[in-house]
């Protein structure tokens, strides 16, 4: 492909369907009882859709499609040969009510929309997107690192829910599946009027020759029967789902059946917060690997020779997955808590000092804007809890999550890259405790049915906090003994019992 044919292709996420799947897409629909009065396809292309959904519902007389692409657009007026009024536009200053205002109610919105992310079109500069909006609600440190980045087809999904909050219909599009669930996320915590919704596993690589999880999602609006529940089919042929996911209790449950069950184990609980490894975004500088020689080595390998003060042994994601309990990595930590002052290090360890100086240019780079305005050599993810000597950790990049335990190295608490999460004990005896809390079979199964295992990463610190330690312990018979680990804590200072 030339590179401007490829620029095309990925800033307006051009992959135009092949009828035979538009046609099988229709049929399913119909099986499914789905009967509009009115179809609209709001980035048609060359038209499959509008052919397949002419012949699957050959009653309904008003059939739109509308693109920006004009060569697409008399593509798809051609194919169509009147059965369908086919206009030129862009979906994002198209007068949609006005257009849906005209058909009567029923409406099915269907088709393929873009597939191509905000950041994706930033970098090739392309103006093919909404106004600037955070749809998403975040705040802080998500909006900040990047959780704001969104998929255009999510926004246009969005955006059709609205369209027909006010009438009728379903929505039924081709999306990758991460975006099916996030779309699915945001109709269900902003309360959308949705009836059960479907997801039907579509085979990417073979009809698009894209590498990537696609489904078929098909969402009732306005329906009479509002569900927070989706049903997911393997592929367009399937009748009995696999699976069925929901929103429950505040939460998107990737296994309601499992879920069901242990669903009183849910609440929060501020004796024991997962916490997450160390972020410092500049693992080159700050993670020391120890050579043969018995010196330190960094990721530019370069020999480091600091003192021992802010040095910590060091476990990986990767290291945490494999149960690993020794480790030839060292990380610097040069704060105790978030923000605070590092010019003493200066005095306190001069040799670590010049080896941050030497590497400020490093440092002061990080791009991340949480970093501006922090002292020098500043870190994420600090506090007392990161210097508990016993810890219970997993690993968030896991399908299946796996525990550990983990006690000092040479007399000092390990500590976790960022996408380690753990919780932080006081004695071996608790970390015992808390371990075989978190092996067992009511918090395994809960956390089953909150994992989605396709997620780049499937644990989150989000979904952790979510099960009370407290009521597992309760389940299993344990109440009393959680009691006396607790009774042996310190009072839980106010940012723990506010979960932060
Ligand atoms: C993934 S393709 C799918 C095409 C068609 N829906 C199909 O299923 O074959 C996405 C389509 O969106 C169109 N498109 C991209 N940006 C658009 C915009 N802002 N307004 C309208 N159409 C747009 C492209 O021209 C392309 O035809």
């Amino acid at each position: 492909m030339s590179r401007r044919k490829d620029n095309h292709v990925r800033q307006y996420g051009d992959f135009q369907t092949p009828s035979e799947l538009a046609v099988r897409v229709c049929a399913r629909l119909r099986l499914m009882g789905v009967k509009p009065s009115a179809i609209l396809e709001p980035t048609c292309g060359r038209g499959s859709f509008l052919m397949a959904a002419a012949a699957a519902f050959p009653d309904v007389k008003d059939i739109l499609g509308v693109d920006i692409n004009a060569r697409y657009v008399a593509e798809a007026r051609g194919i169509c040969g009147g059965r369908a009024r086919v206009e030129q536009g862009d979906f994002f200053r198209t007068d949609w009510p006005r257009i849906l205002g005209r058909g009567g109610g029923n409406w099915l919105v269907l088709g393929n929309p873009p597939w191509v992310t905000n950041a994706e079109l930033g970098l090739l500069n392309s103006t093919n997107l909404p106004a600037k909006s955070n749809f998403q609600g975040h705040r802080g440190l998500d909006a900040l690192t990047g959780k704001a980045n969104f998929d255009i087809s999510e926004w246009m999904v969005l955006q059709q829910v609205g369209w027909l909050r006010e009438r009728h219909g379903w929505i039924a599009m081709l999306v990758k599946i991460a975006v099916a669930r996030k779309i699915l996320r945001q109709v269900w915590t902003w309360g959308e009027p949705v009836g059960r919704a479907t997801i039907v596993g579509v085979d990417a690589m073979h009809h698009f020759g894209a590498a990537v999880d696609a489904c078929l999602l098909v969402l009732p609006v306005q329906s009479s029967q509002p569900s927070r529940n989706c049903d997911v089919f393997d592929n367009l042929e399937d009748l009995e789902p696999m699976g069925t996911l929901g929103y429950h209790d505040g939460i998107l449950i990737s296994d309601v059946d499992a879920f069901m069950g242990w669903r009183h184990l849910l609440g929060f609980n501020g004796d024991y917060v997962w916490r997450s490894g160390i972020k410092h975004d500049c693992a080159k500088v700050m993670d020391l690997t120890r050579s043969r020689s018995g010196g330190f080595v960094n990721g530019l390998g370069k020999v480091v020779a600091v003192e021992d003060t802010y040095l910590f042994p060091m476990l990986k994601s990767s290291d945490v997955a494999k149960e690993k309990q020794c480790s030839n990595r060292m990380m610097i930590v040069p704060q105790q808590e978030i923000g605070e002052d590092t010019s003493h290090i200066q005095r306190d360890a001069p040799r670590t000092w010049a080896y941050l100086c030497a590497h400020g240019e490093q440092l002061g780079g990080r791009k991340s804007v949480i970093y501006r305005g922090k002292p020098r050599f500043s870190i994420f993810g600090v506090g007392d809890y990161t210097f508990a000597p016993w810890k219970v950790a997993v690993s968030g990049f896991y399908k299946v999550p796996r525990f550990i335990k983990i006690g000092p190295m040479g007399g000092k608490p390990v500590v976790f890259d960022d996408t380690v999460y753990f919780l932080p004990c006081r004695s071996e005896d608790e970390a015992d405790f808390v371990h075989g809390l978190v092996q067992s079979i009511p918090y395994s199964q809960l956390l089953h049915g909150m994992i989605f295992a396709a997620e780049k990463r499937p644990i989150t610190a989000e979904v952790l906090r979510c099960v009370s330690l407290e009521r597992v312990a309760d389940e299993l018979g344990l109440g009393d003994q959680y009691a006396t680990f607790i009774r042996r804590r310190p009072e839980p200072q106010m940012e723990l019992a506010l979960g932060l």
